[in-house]
């Protein structure tokens, strides 16, 4: 289901790309969202958010632990990831992550953690880097992301390990 979407996104991609070329235009298109106390980011061709958030490249371990962590990530409520079976309950509404290492580029995984909603409009997924456009908000979660820049890029870190073959 999601692969076919992801090569859907590429195929638009590579005819925009196409059309960019035969119109003259070599850049690619880029789309700046700045979001009230956030740092400012670029979406690069729809798919990609390519810098990180910090600067700098995040943490694997960290990344770990705030993927397992309920009030963090909680990411295992809806994917499978076999490098984390010491811990139970994974779910199976989102795709197998153990090899998303193999598949995605850093880059959309950044776009997929940040606003998923930009590549599929009615994912579930949550949007973890957003305080616009949000539907649960507590007065007490107002104004904040689900995770900060760094723990976007520190989950991006961990994710970056996950390939089946290790
Ligand atoms: C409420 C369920 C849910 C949660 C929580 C969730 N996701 Fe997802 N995720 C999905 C679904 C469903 C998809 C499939 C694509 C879609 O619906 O747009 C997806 C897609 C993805 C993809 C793309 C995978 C592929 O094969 O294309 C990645 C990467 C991803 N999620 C990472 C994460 C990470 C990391 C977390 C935790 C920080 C997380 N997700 C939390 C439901 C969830």
């Amino acid at each position: 289901m999601q692969r076919k979407r992801t090569r859907k996104a590429g195929v638009v991609t590579a005819m925009a790309a196409a059309f960019a070329f035969t119109a003259g235009a070599q850049a690619a298109e880029v789309q700046k969202v700045h979001e009230k106390g956030l740092k400012p980011y670029e979406i690069v061709d729809g798919v990609s958010i390519p810098k990180s958030l910090t600067g700098k490249a995040g943490d694997p371990k960290r990344g770990a632990k705030i993927v397992v962590k309920r009030k963090k990530g909680n990411c295992l409520a809806c994917h499978k990831i076999n490098q984390l079976s010491d811990y139970p309950f994974h779910g199976n509404i989102g795709p197998e992550l153990t090899d998303v290492a193999s598949y995605m580029k850093e880059g959309e995984m950044r776009l997929r953690l940040v606003n998923p909603k930009v590549l599929n409009p009615d994912t579930i997924m949550p949007a973890f880097y957003r305080v616009e456009g949000l539907h649960r908000v507590m007065k007490k979660y107002e104004g904040k992301p689900v995770l900060t820049d760094q723990e976007i890029e520190d989950v991006i870190a961990f994710m970056k390990t996950l390939k089946a073959s290790q």
